[in-house]
């Protein structure tokens, strides 16, 4: 998730570009860049590798001269880290430029028609499409012509004769329109043109951007802190919505098929803090509700069959050499060694590969002879933990291994000592605790899971678009769970508030959940739990069963051992333990079993239950150390990232 703003207006554009890209630091910082619009309309552009703070010290040679201008702060997706693919990106013309924040899924044959049509590329990015696609529109717009009267933006033509035509509002919505036309993903452009004279451009598809409106001049940002050191008066766009900002005039939105929308601008009651934790109270709170998104952003262009092949190279692999692999071997840590012991169902049973999920820091010091033909699958959020480095290395000299990484962080030196990274696209996670992290890197591991059955030919066609059509449904129901439970999950924290110790139990592909819950609960809220396999409890753990001791279990219907699971809850109550179950909505049974219910909807396959229930035991802990008046951003002795042994 990277950070755009964009400014019109009477003051000078650079410092005030600069400024916001400060406050949408937190979006993502691998490099960053600005383009300020001089009076004369010439485009001066600044890009650099690295963060914010590098383009501020270019900067002090001397900021542009112009009144209005656009950034970046970039989180790459597409195309490494470097110079040429950070933003602003520009046309083969060098008249036109623009900002994106988002994925262009279609990105790839865009490109090739338009290197066939003779449009020249200078970077990796997705970005750049989107820049050669408005190029041909503004062309097109000198050689057609357009009743400016009667003609509509979608499939008018413009007589360019008259340049107040040319950057006419239906001249822009018509270019506007025809280039979005075109486009699958989610994107937030900001753009300029010389041709379109001084004004700046939004568009919005599923990923935010918000308007700034202030006296005689105008603001486009990301996110809201961008805007709150200059303005509290914006106004949220929707999807598929265009906003054309002139200096001097009220900012006009339109949808992008040219109609006019009307929406006043909203005051936003934010102090800046507060707006980069989007008005929640600590960023492992906004984090947790962002897992949708992340999990969304994931997926995003790799559910596809056809894509198959570009997922696959993703990690270094063809669908042959894929199909080559016999064994998997997860290695991680802490909450992303529980997202690889999800990942032993999930290729064991779709793969039908032999999966093992590892603690790095063990496997490290084993004698392990992993042999050939395996496939090691590191998963990290920061790429730098450094037991789950050692224990990649340390596999890369087993003869005949291959490696991959799941990874969130851009360029981290996990990145660099695998055969290939599938990203992990939840932006930077600032919260200690791993959250919208999870999320995501259960998605990826999902993506693959999925992709060595379809290459194994050990799925169907069918069965590959069915699971993979139940994989996106996921998102929206991470957020029916997540704005259900809120409020019951609170209360129930208020009610445990005083707990000294908790069981967390599932089984089979819950037991995971199980741990992750237990761990959630330990590093922020100091309460000491334990995560379980339920059919291990009358092997001993049982005696700790009373009414002191609370069993938070997860058992929803989808869940494949659910009967087996309801005879472990039932061992528990028998014995005076008061059981918060995770449930699927409606299911009257388990009500009446569980002192508390925490209902969830169906997630359609077992093998998805851990995407809607690990989500309940987030939210659990975060509010029972947010009750106890913790610090859930920075737990005590905990780091974000283990860098040590
Ligand atoms: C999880 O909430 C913790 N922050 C911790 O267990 C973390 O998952 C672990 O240290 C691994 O970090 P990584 O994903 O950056 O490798």
């Amino acid at each position: 998730m990277c950070g755009i703003i964009g400014y019109i207006g009477r003051r000078q554009a650079g410092p005030i570009l600069l400024e916001g890209l400060k406050r949408l630091e937190y979006r993502g910082y691998d490099s960053a860049g600005v383009c300020v619009l001089s009076s004369n309309g010439n485009l001066s552009i600044v890009r650099v590798l690295g963060k914010i703070a590098k383009l501020e010290e270019r900067l002090k040679a001397g900021l542009p001269n112009g009144t209005a201008g656009l950034g970046h702060s970039r989180w790459a997706t597409h195309g490494r880290p470097s110079e040429e693919n950070a933003h602003p990106h520009t046309d083969c013309s060098g008249e036109l430029v623009l900002v994106h924040n988002g994925i262009i899924e279609n990105y790839l044959e865009l490109k090739e028609e338009l290197i066939r049509r003779g449009h020249v590329f200078r970077s990796e990015t997705d970005t750049e499409v989107l820049a050669h696609l408005f190029e041909e529109e503004l062309r097109r717009l000198q050689t057609s012509d357009f009743s400016a009267k009667g003609g509509s933006v979608s499939g008018g033509k413009l007589q360019t004769s008259d340049f107040r035509l040319q950057t006419s509002d239906k001249a822009v919505l018509a270019a506007v329109n025809r280039v979005t036309k075109k486009l699958r993903g989610a994107y937030a452009i900001v753009i300029a043109a010389k041709r379109w004279g001084r004004q700046i451009v939004g568009i919005r598809k599923d990923c935010p951007l918000v308007i700034g409106c202030a006296d005689g001049e105008s603001f486009l940002a990301s996110d809201v802190p961008a805007l709150l050191p200059f303005t509290k008066k914006v106004i949220f766009m929707n999807d598929n919505e265009a906003a054309v900002l002139r200096e001097g005039r009220a900012p006009r939105l339109y949808t992008t098929t040219g109609k006019p929308v009307h929406r006043a601008p909203q005051d936003v009651p934010w102090d800046p803090l507060m707006a980069e934790k989007g008005g929640f109270k600590h960023f492992m709170h906004k984090e947790i509700h962002e897992g949708p998104r992340s999990f969304e952003d994931t997926l995003r262009a790799r559910t596809y069959e056809e894509n198959l092949t570009s997922l696959l190279a993703e990690i270094g692999l063809t669908p042959q050499s894929a199909a080559d692999i016999s064994r998997i071997q997860f290695l991680a840590c802490g909450t992303a060694h529980h997202a690889g012991m999800v990942g032993e169902y999930l290729f064991e049973k779709w793969a039908g590969l032999a999966a093992k999920a590892d603690i790095a820091s063990e496997f490290r010091y084993s004698a392990r002879n992993l042999q050939p033909g395996t496939l090691v699958i590191a998963v990290s959020q920061s790429g730098e933990t450094a037991d789950t480095l050692a224990a990649v290395r340390m596999a890369k000299s087993c003869k005949g291994v291959l490696t991959a990484g799941i990874v969130n962080q851009i360029g981290s030196t996990l990145t660099r000592e695998t055969g290939g990274t599938l990203y992990t696209r939840c932006g930077p996670e600032i919260g200690v605790a791993s959250t919208k992290a999870y999320l995501a890197q259960l998605a990826a591991i999902y993506l693959l899971a999925l992709a060595f059955g379809k290459a194994r030919g050990s799925i169907s066609s069918r069965e590959f678009r069915s699971l993979t059509e139940e994989l996106l449904e996921l998102p929206h129901k991470l957020r029916v769970v997540l704005a259900g439970l809120e409020r019951p999950v609170t209360e129930l924290a208020r009610e445990f508030q005083d707990s000294k110790g908790f069981l967390y139990l599932g089984r089979h592909v819950l037991y995971p959940i199980a741990l992750e819950g237990a761990l959630k609960l330990k590093e922020i809220s100091y309460i000491h739990a334990e995560g379980y396999a339920a059919g291990e409890m009358k092997h001993g753990p049982i005696a700790l069963i009373d009414r002191e001791m609370p069993v938070f279990v997860f058992n929803p219907k989808g869940c494949g051992l659910y009967e087996k699971m309801r005879s472990n809850i039932e061992e528990a109550r028998a014995r005076g333990g008061r059981i918060l179950a995770v449930i699927t909505k409606g299911d009257a049974k388990m009500s009446r079993m569980a002192y508390r219910v925490m209902e969830i909807p169906s997630a359609s396959h077992e093998f998805f239950e851990p995407v809607l229930c690990v989500a309940a035991a987030q939210l659990f802990a975060y509010h029972m150390a947010n009750l106890k008046g913790l610090d859930v951003d920075q737990p005590r002795n905990l780091a974000k990232s283990v860098t040590v042994e």
